[in-house]
């Protein structure tokens, strides 16, 4: 759990900084109001689901049912608008031309995110607490890429390698499969564990 908490720190940082940007400086804002309430609804709602979603993955707490389904109420939902806060920052891109390719490689797994969220639901509401953990644990990967991104960058920039926009493209998209891969792992472990 302290492991998540760490990863997701990072992304919840530059967060926090760019809506305190977005709050003393309006001349950072996109020119249309309804991407500024995009921005501020990925930030809140992508930090509200990193943060309360790693202590749904403390065995302890999990097993505190009334916690794990009330923290569950409000994680599902704010990951659902957090992820729809992306595919809407990424479809009305307004950044800079060269930074287009970063927002497409975060918007093929932003879209699969809340597919995995709605299956999550799906699944709960059919009482598959199997299949409900498995998508729950796919979708939080994806969220927490963030932190993942970060280690991948510092070891990349260690090993001399160049950081231009491009590398960053492929870094993030590196950070994005690592994490998918090692939820992969942990849902196959939980499943030979029965
Ligand atoms: C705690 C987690 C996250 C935080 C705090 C966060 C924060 C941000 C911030 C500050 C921006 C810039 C908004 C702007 O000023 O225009 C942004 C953009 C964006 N984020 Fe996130 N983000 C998080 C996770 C994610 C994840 C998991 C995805 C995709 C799966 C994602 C996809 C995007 C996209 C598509 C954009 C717009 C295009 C771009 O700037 O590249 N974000 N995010």
């Amino acid at each position: 759990m302290t492991g998540l908490l760490l990863l997701s720190a990072l992304p919840i940082l530059g967060g926090v900084l760019r809506l305190e940007e977005l709050g003393t400086d309006p001349a950072s804002a996109p020119s249309s109001p309804a991407l500024t309430v995009a921005i501020v609804a990925h930030i809140v709602g992508m930090s509200v689901y990193c943060l309360l979603g790693a202590f749904q993955f403390s065995p302890a707490l999990r097993g505190r049912r009334a916690w794990h389904r009330r923290a569950g109420r409000v994680l599902i939902p704010a990951g659902m608008i957090g992820a729809l806060g992306s595919i809407v920052l990424a479809v009305f891109f307004y950044g800079p031309a060269e930074e287009f390719a970063l927002a497409i490689v975060r918007i093929v797994f932003a879209v699969p995110m809340l597919g995995f969220l709605m299956l999550a639901t799906r699944a709960i509401a059919r009482r598959r607490f199997d299949a409900h953990g498995a998508w729950m644990t796919r979708a939080y990967a994806i969220a927490i890429t963030g932190g993942t991104q970060a280690l991948v960058l510092i070891v990349w920039s260690l090993f001399g390698g160049e950081t231009s926009i491009v590398s960053e493209t492929w870094l993030v998209g590196v950070g994005f499969v690592i994490n998918s891969l090692v939820a992969e792992g942990i849902i196959r472990r939980r499943l030979r564990r029965g």
